[in-house]
């Protein structure tokens, strides 16, 4: 190949490679936490979230049961409200205490309770932010 022609191809090739790097910055900008930094749930993307992921098939946002139960007070200390009959004591139905974290594990995990089968999902952090930013918000 001619010397020309191999810088020509040298000089496309940084281009291509300096407008991906360009676009993955202004993608990673458009997330709500600074490089390094703790992750910000942002409640919109979590509405949509809950919409998109499928968790709307079987949890309503209020007390109601659909499902599953009603996902108003699911980070509440009292927790959901729970069809008569259903106690876990405060818990979530794996027995883990109601911390944030322990709701995380458990929609990322599958689990089978007392009511029947929660199947996992797997989501990135920036993901579970945004819904237990969400989640918070339904309150009962
Ligand atoms: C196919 C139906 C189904 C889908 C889809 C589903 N869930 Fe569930 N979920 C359940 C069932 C059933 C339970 C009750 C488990 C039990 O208590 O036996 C549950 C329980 C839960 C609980 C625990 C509530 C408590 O008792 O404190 C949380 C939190 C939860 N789901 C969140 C989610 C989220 C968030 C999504 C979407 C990513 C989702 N679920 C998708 C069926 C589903």
């Amino acid at each position: 190949m001619p010397m020309q022609r191999l810088i020509r191809l040298a000089l496309a090739v940084t281009l291509v490679l300096g407008a991906l790097l360009l676009a993955a910055n202004t993608l990673g900008s458009r997330s709500s936490a600074p490089p390094g930094g703790p992750i910000t749930g942002d409640v919109d993307r979590g509405r949509l979230l809950f919409e998109r992921a499928g968790c709307s098939a079987c949890h309503t946002v209020t007390t109601e049961f659909r499902v599953g139960t009603g996902m108003a007070g699911v980070l509440q200390p009292q927790g959901p409200v729970y069809p008569s009959g259903i106690d876990y004591g405060g818990a979530l139905p794996n027995g883990a205490p109601r911390t944030e974290e322990n709701v995380a594990v458990f929609i990322r995990s599958t689990n089978q309770g007392k009511i029947g089968l929660m199947p996992g999902r797997a989501l990135t952090d920036q993901q579970m932010a945004d819904l237990l930013a969400y989640l918070r918000t339904l309150t009962r």
